[in-house]
């Protein structure tokens, strides 16, 4: 082990310097003014996985953006562990508020890193974390000392619902059979409180369009009389929660999974300060369901959100209209074991069913996935804990989250196999944000921990 640590630390500034070559392609998977961008950054990735010592290394068409995959199998009765990470990122808007180019990474010391943390799209979400794994299988490679099979499969698709990825797993479930699949794609509490993920929400996302008038009226002329369905969506979207933040949709709380006060009291003992919690974003209050705290609202509680809403005149100066149409995009996340096809017909019926009769109303169901859990008790989870102990000096704290990664019960379902979410993001790296950044510490820290996940898991599966 010490061999590989050594490789790593003469190599720390060549890992830096290439993960900031694969940060300055604007891979963008939601707009398709960056195609040639993405396929570029599939190309990229396939030649690091080759260059680290990967073995048929491909790059697997899809219907929409390619899956790099490659492989080294050492032993056919040792384990297999499926690397699986994303390059595309989320779109960089609004521009104006990056402190640089989205696509122009800096390295800027930060409070919470003062290291310094690298300041661009994808630094922490996903680039960063999935070109650890990378760099972490070349140092064992270079030291020859990787102890299990490894398989990567390294998509462009997960900001924008993975749908391919699904079809690629049902095609090749020999290909991609393993143990276990091992994703750094989430976060931990922070740098000196090390946590493994046991839990992602799922998802449910519609666009939903409210249309009145046949054209666009003068609100002078017209206003008062016309329902405006700006106003309409809104009055809409307000009643959906009541005065308890609780979702008024019949039914969307019936599959629930209720989390047991052992747990729920075990939950609420991890570090978590609320007065920093603010502070970090700037507001004087929290807000959400009754009865839950807010480590709880963000990770055992399902939500609705309204993730952007337009409509009317949204130029310089006024404009006096009563606007024809407006639109919302909500997501509704969602934990076990509600169902992301069945609380999006529930929003859709119930939405149709409080429409007032002076508008139409339309809902286009997008993306979605099934939440998870991930077991604590296995050999897979074990590693994980050991190989964090190991590195930060500290026993991780398991931890549900918030976020969705959709593939991950797919895996479950097609392959069989169960994920370890060992992330080393922060919270408040602001990821889908502007100046997204990824500590230098927490990349690092993440290279210097995976060859230590394949050590344990090696030894506890023998
Ligand atoms: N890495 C995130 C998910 C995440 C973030 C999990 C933080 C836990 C903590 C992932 O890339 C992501 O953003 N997923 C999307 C999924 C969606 C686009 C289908 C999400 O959660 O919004
Ligand atoms: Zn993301």
């Amino acid at each position: 082990m010490q061999k590989v640590q050594d490789y790593i630390q003469s190599n720390k500034d060549r890992f830096l310097k290439e993960l900031l070559e694969l940060l300055s392609i604007p891979s963008v998977s939601a707009d398709p003014a960056y195609k040639l961008d993405v396929e570029r950054t599939a190309a990229s990735v396939a030649n690091s996985l080759t260059k680290a010592g990967a073995d048929k290394v491909e790059i697997c068409p899809t219907a929409g953006y390619p899956i790099v995959y490659g492989e080294k199998i050492i032993d056919a009765n040792k384990p297999t562990v499926l690397v699986y990470g994303h390059y595309d990122v989320q779109p960089p808007d609004p521009l104006d508020l990056w402190e640089s180019g989205p696509f122009e990474p800096v390295i800027k010391k930060t409070e919470v890193h003062p290291d310094g943390a690298i300041f661009a799209r994808g630094s922490c979400d996903d680039k960063g974390q999935m070109f650890m794994h990378v760099k972490a299988f070349e140092a064992m490679m270079a030291t020859d000392s990787l102890p299990c099979n490894v398989k990567f499969m390294i998509e462009g698709e997960e900001e924008v619902g993975s749908d391919n990825l699904g079809i690629f797993c049902q095609s090749n479930k020999e290909k991609l059979a393993c143990d276990v699949v091992l994703i750094s794609d989430t976060s931990i509490i922070a740098n000196d409180s090390p946590s493994i993920t046991t839990g992602l929400r799922g998802l449910s996302y519609v666009e939903v369009e409210v249309v009145g008038p046949n054209r666009d009226l003068h609100s002078g002329v017209y206003g008062g009389a016309v329902a405006n369905p700006i106003n309409v969506l809104s009055e809409m979207i307000a009643s959906m929660q009541d005065e308890n933040f609780h979702i008024t949709i019949p039914g969307f709380y019936d599959d629930v999974e209720e989390v047991s006060k052992e747990e729920r009291v075990e939950m609420n003992k991890a570090p978590f300060n609320l007065e920093h919690y603010k502070k970090d974003l700037g507001i004087a209050e929290v807000r959400g369901e009754a009865g839950f705290t807010t480590q709880e609202r963000i990770s055992i509680r399902p939500t609705l959100d309204v993730n952007g809403i337009w409509g009317g005149y949204t130029g310089e100066g006024a404009k006096t209209v009563l606007p024809s149409k407006a639109f919302a995009k909500i997501s509704m996340r969602l934990v076990p074991n509600q169902n992301s096809h069945k609380i999006t017909k529930l929003f859709e019926d119930y939405f149709n069913s409080i429409a007032p009769a002076s508008v139409k109303v339309k809902v286009r169901p997008h993306h979605g996935g099934e939440p998870v859990v991930t077991p604590t008790n296995t050999p897979e989870y074990k590693a994980a804990h050991m190989a964090m102990e190991k590195t930060f000096g500290k026993s991780p704290i398991p931890k549900r989250e918030g976020g969705s990664i959709p593939i991950v019960a797919l895996f479950e379902d097609v392959l069989g196999v169960k994920s370890v979410l060992m992330g080393f993001g922060l919270d408040s790296d602001s990821i889908h944000s502007p100046n997204e950044h990824y500590g230098l510490f927490n990349y690092y820290k993440g290279i210097e921990t995976i060859p230590y996940y394949y050590k344990y898991y090696a030894e506890i599966k023998e």
